[in-house]
């Protein structure tokens, strides 16, 4: 990897934020966390930064299901890869750091809890989801019966983008209200140190750079590419 790649994702966060809060008259631009003169990320920017992950594999499985649906060629390959990161960084990690940390206290403090309910139910039903394609897939060396998969891939994707809106914009503000302040930093750096254990200091950036191999196979690696004729 270039070494222009290998970016901490804290490091480049910090200086955002530390960018931004010279920025804002008060600094509380971002709610970082300072310990020791040095901000830290929260456990809530670490959680949406996850989510910009998965963002772009949705957008992986649009372009697959797309190709999929029309009945052209989807490459079993991208489809494979882009699984596999799912299972990796979102399914095993993210979904697993909202399981043991988030859910839990919401549950205990009897707040949102049909909310976490639905998110818990909706990850169940991700990774039945994918386990049933991924299964198919390697039977067969090739991603099975195109248009049912399509449709599958796209109820995957309708699913994932309103879980992930809901979280955003519910479950996590109303996080911070319900954890104390320390209890709050203090998650922040067990997620750091979750994430540095399974998968290296650079994890972050090593997975982003995967997932844009990806999305340089499919065509669609360029943000401008995204841009409509206005
Ligand atoms: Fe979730
Ligand atoms: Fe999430």
């Amino acid at each position: 990897m270039k070494e222009s790649n290998q970016v901490n994702r804290r490091d480049f966060i910090q200086k955002m934020v530390m960018g931004a809060a010279a920025l804002s008259a008060g600094g509380i631009l971002f709610a970082g966390c300072k310990k020791d003169g040095k901000t830290e990320v929260s456990p809530v920017e670490d959680l949406m930064g996850e989510h910009g992950v998965l963002e772009r594999l949705l957008l992986i499985f649009d372009e697959l299901s797309n190709a999929m649906a029309a009945g052209g060629h989807a490459p079993a390959n991208a489809f494979r890869d882009a699984a596999g990161i799912l299972r990796n960084f979102i399914e095993n990690y993210h979904e697993k750091l909202e399981e043991e940390f988030l859910f839990p206290r919401f549950r205990t403090r009897n707040v949102r809890v049909d909310l976490v309910n639905v998110l818990q139910a909706q990850h169940d039903a991700g990774r039945r989801v994918m386990d049933g394609i991924t299964a198919s897939a390697r039977l067969k060396g090739e991603v099975p019966d195109p248009r049912r998969t399509a449709e599958r891939l796209r109820a995957f994707v309708r699913m994932f983008r309103s879980h992930m809106g809901w979280e955003d914009t519910v479950l996590f503000p109303a996080f911070r209200t319900i954890v104390s302040p320390s209890e709050y930093h203090e998650l922040g750096e067990r997620f750091e140190d979750r994430e540095h254990e399974k998968f290296g200091e650079h994890g972050f950036a090593d997975t982003v750079e995967r997932v844009l191999a990806i999305e340089r196979e499919l065509h669609i690696h360029e943000l401008a590419r995204f841009t409509v004729a206005g």
